[in-house]
């Protein structure tokens, strides 16, 4: 064995994890990520965690430069009551947004999921309906005006074989409940970007056609649409790199600022039971993290509003409670200390 193939053996045995990272640069958390990349980094954030929890707050602190909150801005938390919103919390983390330089992204607007109750028992004709909506955007984007830099205004408006999903919005004021939020957003604050939000838009093509074909015959007439966010909830395995870098592409070409907004990579798509996350899973949700970021990194510039990765670390993910499977997603794990997926990033961007 030549000496150069020495050293690589040892420290590959020496270093499993980190092996051709630099291990002092991921080790000394004072090294931002963010610092790396010449697009925002983000993270969606929980806020009790980070009003009281000081290793996940450092994280943030340290790490990213662009917060989206995890649910406290959800129509369920600011919309409580048809004449009620509820700011307190949210306010509490544009104010810590403000405080700690950190850009803010409105997650989210329009949506099926996390609604609350009285807007699905609403009764009222179809003005009553564009009025709630009306009011529902406005009320909320015009409070965090100056304070939120862009808005998902629609989420998750599609089901997988490309139809217009059945939610309550469409149900009651037709497909142009689309336009008209963005419209109504644009109206409300003309200096946020507005973007479209969906899963799936890189593993089917199906889907990410049909959101294409509709936001561009949308944008065709006028409607603001300046973005697409892709959430990228992944896994190691699928979909191939391939499918990520042809969907990001196929985005910006379209003239979408292009936001990866929710990324996680899970590990475990079996849902084993899996209490130690095995090393070579890990290493290759490192290689797929690099993968995403360089790929995203080479798209032009004009393009780029950043990866938001969704959530800090291992312990706090959605995915152990949303799909209750042992996951191990995110950069920092249990202990909130870096993953191999954080070591690659660091050293290697
Ligand atoms: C998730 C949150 O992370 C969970 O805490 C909550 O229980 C459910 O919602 N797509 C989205 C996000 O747009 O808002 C979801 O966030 C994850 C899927």
């Amino acid at each position: 064995m030549n000496r150069l193939l020495k050293i690589v053996f040892l420290s590959s045995i020496l270093y499993p994890s980190c092996q051709k990272e630099n291990l002092s640069l991921c080790e000394n958390l004072n090294n931002r990520l963010s610092d790396r990349v010449d697009f925002y980094l983000g993270t969606a954030v929980d806020l009790p965690n980070l009003l009281n929890n000081q290793d996940y707050s450092q994280i943030i602190n340290n790490q990213f430069n662009s917060v989206t909150a995890e649910n406290i801005m959800k129509p369920a938390y600011l919309h409580p009551s048809l004449n009620t919103y509820y700011w307190t919390e949210a306010d509490q983390l544009a104010d810590y947004c403000i405080a700690n330089s950190k850009r803010l992204h409105g997650h989210t607007l329009i949506w099926h999921n996390q609604l609350p109750e009285w807007i699905l028992n609403y009764q009222g004709s179809t003005d009553d309906w564009e009025n709630l909506l009306r009011e529902h955007i406005f009320q909320i984007v015009n409070h965090f005006k100056g304070k939120v830099s862009s808005w998902d205004v629609v989420n998750e408006a599609f089901n997988d074989d490309g139809t217009l999903r059945n939610s309550i919005w469409k149900e009651k004021l037709g497909p142009s409940y689309i336009e008209k939020a963005f419209n109504y957003a644009r109206q409300a604050d003309p200096n946020a970007k507005l973007f479209y939000n969906d899963y799936s838009l890189a593993i089917n093509p199906m889907k990410r056609t049909a959101v294409l074909n509709c936001l561009n015959s949308l944008k065709s007439k006028g409607t603001p649409i300046d973005g697409i966010g892709m959430q990228m909830h992944i896994f190691n395995s699928f979909p191939e790199n391939n499918e990520i870098s042809n969907a990001i592409n196929e985005i910006w070409k379209n003239d979408y600022l292009v936001h990866i907004s929710e990324l996680d990579i899970s590990i475990n798509p079996f849902s084993h039971a899996m209490q130690i996350p095995p090393e070579d899973e890990l290493k290759r949700q490192a290689e797929k993290y690099l993968y995403i970021f360089k790929t995203y990194d080479n798209i032009p510039d004009q393009y780029k509003f950043g990866i938001t990765i969704w959530g800090v670390s291992d312990n706090v993910s959605w995915i152990r409670k949303f799909y209750n499977r042992d996951d191990f997603p995110l950069l920092f794990d249990d202990n909130y200390q870096p993953k191999p997926a954080f070591c690659k990033l660091i050293s290697n961007l």
